[in-house]
């Protein structure tokens, strides 16, 4: 049988990782800036992850929402902790794009509307109303196209409030640093006018934090730099350390009723091992603290490089942006230097979202590669 083929493909076969480095079988050594796409964030195979995930394997590994799990409420209580956000519901699941389809079908049955706003270069995933969101022509089938949603620049809050004022919107989503969109950010006041134009106009505030939550912005959750209560917060990528796990934190006004979401999978016994063992780690090695000082490292290698035209983004969510494309560089990186880096929807930012572990000394390689690559 062949695979559908959906993914163009690097010639790379890893077959073992630990911490910031992943190996393939000639043990060729590559430096992980990429973390499968943010979601390594506590290091590749850590010793506590593996204990925690091989002693519940062999006791039990799933069973479903039918009966008591109290794996669930351990998880909800450290998030909690590490959040703030101690008033907030938990509801697991599996995915990013599966968190933003029960977040955006949430604020639906909340506020009994129907459309959607999102904003320009927004990705939340490839399911029905997420991908409708997902400012991409190209991946929305025109199944997907039924959803009503409406894109607006970011910081236009006149626009925003106009759409709002029509009446018919359940949600206004957004990410707090935009990840396949290229590290754009809203400015500080439009994230306030969300928040309030979101209250006045009975419409839920949907925070994204797929991929930026999980301390690795330096805050729990990105959004949370501001001081706002979205109505509900997505989150999945990092939580896990690749174990599939996503969520959404629920505010205390959307009451929960049986049947009102649910899920098969979700919330199973090795999943939620995983997030704990996760959220043990940023505590004892304070991951989510370092990342501001690594974050001042990388920017200020970044400035000695003059082909460097812009460097964006924050804690370990960095970008580092070209006057020209920055695939061929990236390839050169990887079979050159052997170090994975990301992309994004700007062809011309090359992505740095490595695990949280990451050392000065490891921003150092890359940036001596970096030199050599650009000659
Ligand atoms: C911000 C954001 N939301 C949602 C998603 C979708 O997550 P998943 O690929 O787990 O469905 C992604 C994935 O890249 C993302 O970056």
């Amino acid at each position: 049988m062949n695979l559908f083929e959906v993914y163009p493909l690097y010639e790379v076969q890893p077959i073992r990782a630990k911490d910031v480095y992943v190996y393939d079988a000639q043990d060729t050594e590559y430096l992980d800036l990429y973390g499968g796409h943010a979601v390594i964030s506590i290091g590749h195979s850590h010793p506590h992850y593996l204990k925690l995930l091989k002693v519940q394997l062999e006791q039990i590994a799933f069973y479903s929402n039918a009966i008591q799990n109290p794996l669930q409420q351990q998880l909800a209580d450290a998030i909690g902790a590490h959040s703030c956000l101690h008033n907030y519901q938990l509801f697991l699941c599996n995915s990013g794009a599966e968190a933003i389809e029960n977040a955006l079908k949430l604020a639906s049955f909340h506020t009994n509307k129907k459309r959607i706003i999102a904003f320009k270069n927004a990705f939340h995933g490839r399911t029905s109303a997420a991908v409708a969101a997902t400012d991409n022509t190209k991946i929305n089938a025109p199944l997907n196209q039924q959803q009503a949603v409406t894109f607006l620049p970011f910081n236009d809050s006149t626009a925003l409030e106009k759409e709002l004022l029509k009446g018919d919107v359940c949600a206004v989503i957004f990410e707090a640093i935009q990840g396949v969109g290229g590290l754009d950010e809203p400015s500080e006041e439009f994230v306030y006018a969300m928040e309030q134009l979101c209250k006045k106009h009975n419409a839920c505030l949907i925070a994204d934090e797929v991929q930026a939550g999980f301390g690795r912005t330096g805050t729990f959750f990105a959004y949370q730099k501001y001081k706002i209560n979205p109505h509900v917060v997505t989150m999945a990528k990092g939580m896990g350390n690749g174990f599939p796990i996503g969520g959404i934190l629920v505010c205390p006004e959307i009451e929960a009723s049986f049947g009102l979401l649910g899920t098969t999978f979700g919330g199973n016994h090795l999943a939620c091992q995983a997030s704990i063992a996760v959220l043990d780690v940023l505590e004892k090695e304070r991951l989510q603290e370092k990342t501001k000082s690594l974050e001042m490292y990388f920017k200020t290698k970044a400035a000695q490089i003059p082909q460097i035209k812009k460097v964006k983004g924050r804690g370990l969510m960095l970008g580092i942006e070209f006057d020209f494309e920055v695939s061929e560089l990236r390839k050169k990186l990887i079979y050159e230097y052997h170090i994975f880096t990301g992309g994004s929807s700007n062809k011309n930012l090359i992505r740095i979202l490595p695990p949280l572990t990451v050392q000065e000394h490891h921003f150092d390689s890359f940036f001596k590669a970096l030199e050599k690559a650009l000659k």
